[in-house]
């Protein structure tokens, strides 16, 4: 027999558990649910004096709960700013174990996305967008938990120099740089996006992290070593890049780490080897052959 809602808040405001700061995941959980009845009202109740006292119960949960992952954000922010941020965002990260039955699959958002928000703060843009060409895809980020796995999988470390191609507002190089001893480095047509990126960066002290405005196409990309694309452009833009990235790849070896759609495209070439397993709704890294 399902258990009512009364019951279960119950053990909520006994259960001091979801206060400890690792277990983000399963606060998450609990306030996804205490905010579906919050919108959709409780599970076969009426508009009644009972359901009033607990939707008073509910929102005041969800407050506590919502204020543990503010200081958690504020304090792992403090930390980043001193450059000791790796270790708890990885073990945040990694926390819900290894990825058994595709839990990292898909293009969704979830908990750790909340907590990247709240740890890196970035502003929106505060000027109009330039617009984009054809053949460049629109700003969406990298879902966090893609972006801790292609930490993990690339095992960057100093001598490296990720170069994200289409950088958005940021958050991939900002991460990897704060994670790894990588040099970072984000390349991004939006000037817009690049000023929040680079205020973001220096509120961060993230002094590995650089930001480019301009066309990919147009850049020098000869001190990279890692390139990630979550899919920024598509058809001939994305062939130029590739060609490029080969002509690179003639003068030392590079890796090339990729999620979305371009993955299919990036994995005919035949100057690339894929490292470990490569779902396609997972990040896939390449290597120069
Ligand atoms: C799907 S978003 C990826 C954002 C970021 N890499 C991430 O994963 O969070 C693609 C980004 O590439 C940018 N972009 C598209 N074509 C570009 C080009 N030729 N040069 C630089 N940036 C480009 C877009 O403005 C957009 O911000």
């Amino acid at each position: 027999m399902s258990r009512s809602p009364h019951d279960i808040i119950n053990d909520l405001e006994r259960d001091r558990s979801l206060h400890e700061p690792d277990r983000l995941r399963e606060r998450s959980e609990v306030l996804d649910r205490l905010e579906s009845w919050r919108l959709c009202g409780l599970p076969g109740h009426l508009e009644t004096a009972v359901e009033a006292g607990l939707r008073d119960r509910i929102e005041a949960l969800c407050v506590d709960l919502e204020s543990v992952d503010d200081q958690l954000c504020e304090s792992i922010r403090r930390d980043v700013q001193l450059g000791a941020g790796a270790r708890r965002l990885l073990e945040c990260a990694y926390a819900a174990g290894p990825d058994e039955g595709g839990r990292t699959a898909g293009d969704s958002y979830d908990y750790l996305d909340a907590l990247i928000s709240g740890v890196l703060q970035i502003d929106e843009p505060g000027m109009p967008l330039a617009g984009l060409a054809a053949e460049m895809v629109f700003y969406q980020p990298t879902p966090a938990r893609h972006i801790f796995d292609m930490i993990a999988r690339t095992a960057l470390d100093e001598r490296d120099v990720l170069i994200d191609l289409g950088s958005g507002l940021g958050q991939v190089p900002m991460l990897a740089a704060i994670c790894t001893g990588a040099r970072c480095v984000g390349i991004e047509w939006e000037a817009a996006h690049v000023e929040c990126a680079r205020r973001c960066a220096h509120s961060l002290n993230l002094d590995r992290v650089t930001f480019v405005q301009g066309d990919v196409r147009e850049i020098d990309l000869s001190a990279g070593t890692v390139f990630y694309l979550y899919t920024p452009f598509e058809d001939t833009m994305l062939r130029d890049v590739l060609d490029m990235l080969r002509a690179q790849a003639a003068t030392r070896e590079i890796r090339i780490c990729t999620l979305g759609p371009c993955t299919a495209t990036v994995a005919q070439e035949r100057w690339l080897q894929v490292v470990g397993p490569w779902e396609i709704h997972r990040a896939a890294v390449f290597r120069s052959a």
